[in-house]
């Protein structure tokens, strides 16, 4: 059972350049676990609540989609080259999570949404909650197949430069606005040791431009929290006030 509270990334031990895919699925990790607590407690009679629970949802949802279209345009073409029926059984999982997994959730809360009657609100918040455990437990199992089989794999069989443009390709796929979302949305749910890994790996590759402006936008978010992050990372030499 995954905990949308702690860190997945002690167990997935990468100092790499493939080092963000993991913050990603980590993320995704704490996603559905966080997702499937709320489902169980949310109010169903609370329309607000219901609504926002519904926003976030799609939110995570975008996301989800733009990192597995990232890996069927990079990752698994670059295994396809090399080995074959490696990458068709994660593929396989993309393509069956939206059919029975996310329009799943998506019609139970669109249900909810509609019902009418305390009675129904409640018949629906059940078909939710129990979709919401669906969603847990087939990402828990796809997540943890690419941590603990196919990234193994990846870095024992691709050497480092490979490595770095297979990470380059991926990340080159996202906007950087939506880069920045997807970075403050990991920051946020990360326990302090992670955050600090991940702003020294980003600190490490990406253009002192482009880490500034990320500094700027994560120090913004919450300031206690940024001033922890300079005292865990001293050298980072930029002024965010
Ligand atoms: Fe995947
Ligand atoms: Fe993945």
């Amino acid at each position: 059972m995954l905990n949308a509270e702690r860190s997945y990334l002690s167990e997935v031990p990468v100092s790499g350049p493939l080092q963000m895919y993991v913050y990603v699925h980590d993320a995704i990790l704490r996603g559905v676990a966080g997702y499937e607590d709320r489902a169980k407690c949310l109010d169903r009679d609370d329309a607000v609540a219901v609504a926002k629970f519904a926003a976030e949802l799609g939110w995570f949802h975008e996301m989800v989609k733009a990192h597995e279209k990232a890996e069927e345009a990079v990752l698994f073409p670059a295994l396809n080259e090399r080995f074959a029926f490696v990458a068709e059984t994660y593929a396989y999982d993309h393509d069956d999570f939206e059919p029975h997994v996310f329009a799943g959730l998506e019609e139970a809360l669109a249900a909810l949404q509609r019902a009418r009657g305390r009675g129904d609100r409640s018949e629906m918040g059940d078909l939710l909650y129990r979709q919401s455990v669906a969603l847990h437990e087939h990402m828990r199992l796809h997540v943890s197949k690419e941590n603990e089989l196919l990234l193994p794999k990846l870095e024992a069989e691709f050497d480092l430069d490979e490595q770095v443009q297979i990470a380059a390709a991926m990340g080159g796929r996202f906007e950087p606005a939506m880069m920045g979302a997807l970075i403050s949305w990991m920051y946020d749910g990360q326990v302090e040791q992670d955050r600090e890994g991940m702003i020294r790996f980003l600190m490490r590759v990406l253009p002192p431009p482009d880490f500034a402006k990320l500094a700027q936008l994560l120090a913004a978010k919450d300031t206690a929290a940024w001033a922890q992050i300079r005292r865990r990372v001293p050298e980072m030499q930029i002024s965010t006030t």
